[in-house]
């Protein structure tokens, strides 16, 4: 072998030597992986974080957001959160939620941690019963005004046992008619279909709704 072919040769080997090591500096940019290689459960998201914000030391599977006691329609929502594979119920999972106002603001009240403002004052939080069970007392949002995105609840999870928590479809509702089929289509599906069925029960409309952990959430552990 000719020596300028001995050095391809062996230059060949050590890069291929590189490549088993696992991903690079500029892959690793590239495909958005932190430095430890450790992807997030759910891919990451802004404002995921502020479901600590103000979170209270105990959680209930029940909760009344601060919208309860003002103008709008009143809804209850409820369903049973199952673990991956969607048959056996899910216990100690918190579901945080943030939505507009009456008006269709994120409208802050005084008093609020200040990171958490831009979630408005009707948040909350459950964390599922022994049954897997979960009740939420609240008003409809209204939509953003001069928009025409449905009008939604958003939802984040904090599993246990998984140290990340990523968010889920944002709670929308099916006799919305900003809710579009195309919309309808577009939507992600994580944690199954956050879309719900309202039904009246004298003046409270209800939505019974179940989630399903790891549905279509990017990096969910097996
Ligand atoms: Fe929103």
């Amino acid at each position: 072998m000719k020596p300028t072919l001995k050095i391809i040769t062996l230059f060949a080997f050590l890069s291929t030597l590189a490549n088993c090591k696992g991903l690079d500096e500029t892959d690793r940019i590239q495909n958005d992986v932190p430095a430890n290689n450790i992807r997030p459960v759910g891919g990451g998201c802004d404002g995921c974080k502020l479901m600590y914000v103000d979170m209270p030391e105990t959680i209930q599977a029940t909760d009344t957001s601060a919208g309860w006691d003002e103008t709008g329609q009143k809804l209850l929502i409820q369903g049973t959160v199952y673990k991956k594979g969607g048959k056996v119920p899910a216990t100690d999972v918190i579901i945080y939620y943030w939505q507009t106002d009456n008006d269709g603001y994120y409208s802050p009240k005084k008093g609020m941690g200040e990171g958490a403002k831009r979630h408005g004052h009707i948040r909350g939080w459950v964390k599922t019963d022994v049954s897997g069970n979960y009740s939420i007392f609240t008003i409809r949002p209204a939509p953003y005004p001069n928009e025409d995105m449905p009008a939604h609840i958003h939802t984040s999870i904090k599993e246990p046992n998984i140290a990340d928590e990523y968010y889920i479809d944002e709670f929308v509702f099916d006799d919305d008619p900003l809710l579009t089929r195309k919309k309808t289509e577009a939507r992600e599906n994580r944690g199954g279909s956050g879309i719900l069925h309202i039904t009246t029960v004298d003046e409270l409309q209800v939505a019974n709704h179940n989630i399903f952990l790891g549905l279509h959430i990017p990096n969910y552990p097996d």
